[in-house]
């Protein structure tokens, strides 16, 4: 597996991946107080997908372009806008088809697990990059659970922690589908050093998730609406499946929605 493509994603990400009104624009305005960009700022997303992060720069007027893996995601991307599009392309993290300094911020977000030659990935944001002076934000939204004590945890994170233990006990932990790496694992700060950026660990907003059940986040386990669920052989999935509706039987409060906090987390890579 050498990268993860969303092509099957394309008809429920939005839908299942969605913030809440007001959440993208906060974190838009969190990218760019970070990055200090202005209208003359070239954004390019790396694996931009349906537009989930772009869509709130587009819609203020930044110079955004895109790339994406996934022809299927672009295309719903596209048809969320004007005619007038800006720059997407199909193309891959790892060959950027983008020449030598063609932007002056990079963002990549949610994709370094997805891409298993994740190191050519930050080289080719670095050749892409302007020198000096460009800046590559890599980030993700904190898993449900990271937000949550673990004492009293609500009902939806109690289910995201049941699957994982499931999956562990089945010799099947949750990242074996993902071909990357974590973004806070030290060896993606050790590679942007050694490329001679100056790094940052950040938080760059807090928002509040759509609500959710206990039984709706198991329905997405059901539906595969997760990357990390698409690999896994069927018949492993099942049992896996089987446990966690023993678990939900005994949950206390499936159906009551809670709406949990969120934040958006970024690693900001500097060369000047
Ligand atoms: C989890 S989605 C995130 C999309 C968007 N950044 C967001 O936050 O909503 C990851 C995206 O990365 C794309 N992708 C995966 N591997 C890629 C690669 N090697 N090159 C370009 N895009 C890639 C997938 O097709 C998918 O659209």
């Amino acid at each position: 597996m050498q990268s993860v493509s969303f092509d099957r994603a394309a008809g429920f990400y939005d839908a299942t991946r969605g913030y809440a009104p007001g959440s993208a624009e906060r974190i838009r305005d969190g990218i760019v107080a970070a990055t200090n960009a202005s209208r003359s700022t070239r954004f390019l997303e790396i694996g931009i997908g349906t537009g989930r992060i772009a869509l709130p720069f587009l819609a203020a007027g930044y110079r955004y372009a895109g790339v994406d893996l996934s022809r299927a995601m672009l295309r719903v991307l596209q048809g969320k806008l004007p005619g007038d599009s800006p720059q997407l392309v199909v193309g891959d993290a790892t060959r950027l088809p983008f020449a030598d300094g063609h932007a002056d911020v990079g963002i990549a977000v949610h994709v370094l697990h997805l891409v298993a030659d994740w190191r050519a990935t930050l080289r080719e944001a670095y050749r892409v990059l302007r020198r000096p002076g460009g800046q590559l934000l890599l980030a993700g939204d904190t898993g449900a659970d990271e937000d949550s004590p673990d004492l009293a945890a609500p009902a939806p994170v109690q289910a995201q922690r049941a699957w994982r233990e499931i999956l562990a006990a089945l010799g099947h932990p949750v990242r074996t589908g993902q071909p990357g790496i974590r973004l806070h694992d030290p060896a993606v700060r050790a590679e942007l050093e050694a490329l001679g950026a100056q790094v940052h660990e950040l938080d760059l907003a807090e928002y509040e998730r759509p609500p959710i059940s206990a039984r709706t986040v198991a329905r997405g386990y059901h539906d595969r609406i997760y990357s990390s669920d698409w690999a896994r052989p069927d018949a492993i999935h099942a049992e896996a499946l089987a446990r966690l509706d023993a678990w939900l039987a005994t949950c206390p409060d499936p159906d009551t929605p809670y709406t949990l906090r969120g934040r958006f987390r970024a690693v900001l890579a500097r060369w000047e």
